[in-house]
């Protein structure tokens, strides 16, 4: 007799639908970096496809193209990559391995607007392709500063580079930002969609690869418990907290024409806000998925620029001490005009107009040079409708939290309420403290090595479709407008290792509620 199934044989039948992902390599491909000499490749790209590669997930010839302006040679772009390889690799550099996987790199000087580097790139891809098998498989990645975006799409498609010889693919990773305001983003969007389809299209946001945010959908659709409180009946508040000890590092220039509005806000936190919020997906797919995170990202309920005063709160760090190290300034960093009025604190209060969350708020904060390195979506839940044990300010009864340890520390912590041991009922908050490390014993994957691997097999779940980065800036105009119209903040306003501005705990303070302490 055939043992019983465990799994329902409706789910054990369809892999998409259980979020089953099978291990699968992707097929021969060439990655063209463009920004090839610069700080994004060097950190995270390269070392992230190298650990790739260790582990046997990149197809036989696989090949890397850099494309920058620098006058290098392939093998000086070889030698700088195993010195940034060997800095950054979360495992160490095998000599043998490496030399494998440098002998598939490549470098082509030239400037982004430069039609004849365009010709080359195109000769050395078909190169490629016939001497080591890349089967006109190509994956564009623009990893350099946003302003060269359109010049190289445009150029790509004038070079007839956006459509691939032989049946092979093409697919472009664009980096964040997308556009700085909901017009910028709606003109580049234009420019891309000039050459390249949508489904070729991976607009990439490195906070959906890392594991912990992965985690969010399975925690929420894997399991049957939880759902049923997730919603405006059980839950009281919601708090995403992204917060940094670093300052700006060294990207003045960048950081100063951004701040945290743009760099963290637009993307990573309102990321997270559409995944702890959105309803389930009809199935584990790119489109099922991001149509459900779109729906959220449109319910939120519009800021009208006169409401972001009460709504939002800007902050921006003086001198101080982070970790006992003395800080100066934002003011103080290269780059940064002496007078800047840059925020590099935000907090906002967010309300999603849905059946699920009408009434609830939700709480976004980000800052740099904050005492410590800390990124957690926090649920808070109401507080039980009848207090049978003596609840005064002296009681230790707390609301139950669930909180999502994003990074580091990565995990789920639920505190709820016990009964201290002893003869009298006193009362205190303790924790279910589920650890990844602790759990799996494996290092997580870093998330650009999920994303790159990702997009070349062709799974766009984990990027950002264009109607989601429309949506986004879309919540986001009227802040900058506000802001813009609004006397100019008095900065700085936190010491460099303080959690921001006091202003930040009266924003929350409008709902009687407390930022947790991390
Ligand atoms: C980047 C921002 O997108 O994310 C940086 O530009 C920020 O300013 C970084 O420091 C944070 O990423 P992580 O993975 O270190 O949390």
């Amino acid at each position: 007799m055939e043992p019983a199934l465990s799994t329902s044989p409706a789910l054990a039948a369809n892999p998409l639908r259980s979020g089953m992902r099978m291990q699968r390599t992707p097929p021969p491909c060439t990655v063209v970096i463009f920004g090839a000499t610069g700080d994004l490749t060097h950190r995270k790209l390269i070392p992230a496809l190298y650990q790739l590669q260790r582990e046997r997930l990149l197809p036989p010839g696989f090949s890397v193209v850099g494309f920058a302006r620098r006058d290098w040679s392939d093998d000086y772009f070889r030698e700088s990559l195993l010195q940034s390889a060997r800095r950054h690799s979360r495992s160490g550099i095998d000599d043998e391995l490496w030399h494998g996987f440098a002998s598939g790199c490549f470098y082509i000087r030239s400037a982004f607007d430069d039609p004849q580097g365009y010709v080359e790139l195109a000769r050395r891809l078909e190169q490629l392709d016939a001497e080591r098998g890349a089967g006109g498989n190509r994956l564009f990645y623009l990893a350099t500063p946003p302003e060269a975006y359109g010049e190289i799409v445009r150029r790509l498609g004038e070079s007839g580079l956006n459509r691939s010889p032989n049946g092979g693919w093409t697919r472009i990773i664009i980096e964040k930002p997308f556009g700085s305001d909901l017009a910028s983003a709606r003109a580049l969007d234009h420019a891309v969609h000039q050459v390249f389809d949508e489904r070729q299209v991976y607009r990439i946001d490195h906070y959906l690869g890392k594991e912990t945010v992965q985690n969010i959908l399975v925690f929420r659709f894997a399991n049957g418990i939880f759902e049923p409180l997730w919603n405006r009946r059980y839950v009281d508040h919601v708090q995403i907290t992204v917060a940094e000890s670093v300052g700006i590092e060294g990207r003045g220039g960048y950081y100063d024409r951004t701040g945290a509005l743009r760099d963290m806000v637009q993307n990573h936190l309102l990321q997270l806000l559409s995944l702890t919020a959105m309803e389930p997906p009809v199935g584990y797919r790119a489109d099922a998925v991001r149509d459900e995170k779109v729906k959220v990202l449109r319910a939120v309920r519009p800021i009208a620029p006169s409401d972001v005063e009460q709504v939002t709160v800007r902050g921006q760090y003086g001198p101080g001490a982070v970790g006992g190290v003395p800080t100066p300034g934002y003011r103080e960093e290269p780059g940064v005009a002496p007078d800047s009025l840059t925020e590099t604190f935000v907090a906002l209060r967010l309300y999603i107009e849905s059946w699920r969350w009408a009434g609830v708020p939700f709480f976004l904060r980000t800052g740099k040079r904050l005492p410590k390195r800390a990124s957690e979506i926090a649920i808070q839940f109401k507080m039980a409708p009848l207090m049978l044990f003596e609840n005064g300010p002296l009681s230790g009864i707390e609301p139950n939290v669930l909180a999502i340890k994003i990074q580091p520390d990565e995990g789920i912590l639920l505190r709820f309420d016990s009964k201290v041991p002893g003869q009298s009922n006193i009362i205190r908050p303790v924790m279910m403290d589920f650890r990844y490390n602790a759990a799996f014993g494996v290092e997580s994957p870093e998330a650009y090595e999920r994303l790159l691997l990702d997009a070349m097999l062709g799974d766009s779940t984990l990027f950002i479709r264009s109607d989601e980065i429309e949506a986004m800036w879309s919540l986001l105009d009227p802040v900058i407008e506000g802001w813009a119209a609004a006397p100019p903040p008095v900065f700085p306003n936190y010491a460099a290792g303080t959690w921001g501005p006091a202003s930040a705990d009266d924003l929350i303070a409008s709902v009687g509620a407390k930022w947790r302490r991390l």
